[in-house]
């Protein structure tokens, strides 16, 4: 047993050693060894109740590296957990993400390390406030982003994620689009489908992401001095401003395989610092610029709140859904697979 874990904090520390634990501090051996006999019982225990752990690419890297089966983003994990015959998912990410895999797989148990996990944009607006909105825009399609609640999935057309959203939209017949809950990838996709003559008029509600607004033009005309040849990469949830000044806007998978098929001095990478750590971790030749901010609600999840809930589930730590909601939401979400 001692031999298994030190093989796991030597495996750990092989991922992690360009990688920061904490802001200035580099992960060391001494340091994965502390780990390690957290993520041996967390990995034994998902194999004696035939659990998977899929997980965000936001969240801690001892997270992603040490337990999770699937890291990805929120459009290839939703797809893991349609495909999944497990009969426990665990949700390392935020509970928008764990509401799409109890939506897509009603008899598993569904679980999530810490119901505080929510997100700026999902948590902007209620399915009645959709609703209301619809009324004042009847011709339109309603076109939910997946971070969005069961409820406000439930009252839309079709869902969609940053991997889909341009193609999705392009391909619905109404001209009319009413997008929610982001007005700033909102205004991203008026300005993508008048770049590709499409014409399209879209509405949107008034949410943001609390890490992905914060990013500016100015920040990025500096580094272009600072770095000469550095590649900027960012989200659409960023500003219109900083995806007009960016070298490549996609989701956070996408962001993944941009850095790693480019060849560049620098990438300055406007997102979340835990996909920042992916990207150092699986391209370790390449340079990168500080700039990444953390997201509040995926540092909620932590190895010791993941081993808890796999050992005792509390209540609150249960994904539950109303039947007609859920079946409703999972409309939505089926339309995305298809137009896909
Ligand atoms: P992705 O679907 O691109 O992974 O984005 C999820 C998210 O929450 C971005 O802030
Ligand atoms: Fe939500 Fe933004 Fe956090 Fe993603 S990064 S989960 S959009 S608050």
């Amino acid at each position: 047993m001692a031999t298994a874990v030190a093989q796991e904090a030597e495996r750990l520390f092989s991922n992690l050693l360009h990688v920061e634990c904490q802001p200035g501090a580099q992960w060391t051996l001494e340091r994965c060894h502390e780990v390690a006999p957290l993520i041996c019982e967390i990995n034994r225990l998902k194999a004696e109740k035939n659990a998977i752990i899929l997980a965000h690419s936001y969240v801690d890297p001892e997270i992603v590296y040490g337990v999770a089966d699937f890291k990805s983003d929120s459009y290839a994990l939703s797809l893991e957990a349609r495909n999944s015959d497990a009969d426990v998912i665990l949700f390392a990410g935020v509970v928008f993400m764990a509401e799409t895999a109890k939506i897509l797989c009603p008899d598993a148990q569904v679980l999530v390390p810490d119901l505080g996990s929510g997100c700026s944009l999902a948590d902007s607006l209620t399915g009645a406030e959709l609703a209301a909105l619809k009324a004042r825009h009847p011709e339109a399609a309603v076109v939910c982003y997946i971070n969005s609640s069961a409820e406000v999935k439930a009252v839309s057309d079709v869902c969609v994620t940053s991997a889909n959203v341009y193609r999705i939209i392009e391909r619905l017949p109404q001209r009319e689009i009413l997008f929610v809950p982001d007005r700033l990838m909102a205004a991203n996709i008026g300005r993508e489908m008048a770049a590709r003559g499409i014409d399209k008029v879209i509405h949107s509600s008034d949410g943001t992401c609390l890490v992905h607004d914060q990013f500016t033009a100015g920040a990025i005309a500096e580094a272009r001095v600072r770095f000469p040849g550095v590649k900027v990469v960012s989200h659409p949830e960023c500003t219109p401003e900083v995806t007009e000044a960016s070298d490549f806007v996609g989701s956070t998978g996408k962001m993944m395989e941009y850095v790693s098929d480019t060849d560049a001095a620098y990438f300055m990478l406007l997102t979340e610092c835990g996909l920042v750590s992916r990207v150092e971790v699986e391209n370790p030749g390449k340079q990168f610029v500080g700039s990444c901010r953390l997201c509040p609600y995926m540092k909620l999840n932590s190895l010791q709140k993941i081993r808890d809930v796999l050992v005792d589930p509390r209540p609150h730590q249960v994904i539950e859904l109303d039947e007609s909601v859920r079946v409703a939401a999972l409309r939505s979400i089926e339309r995305m697979f298809e137009l896909s």
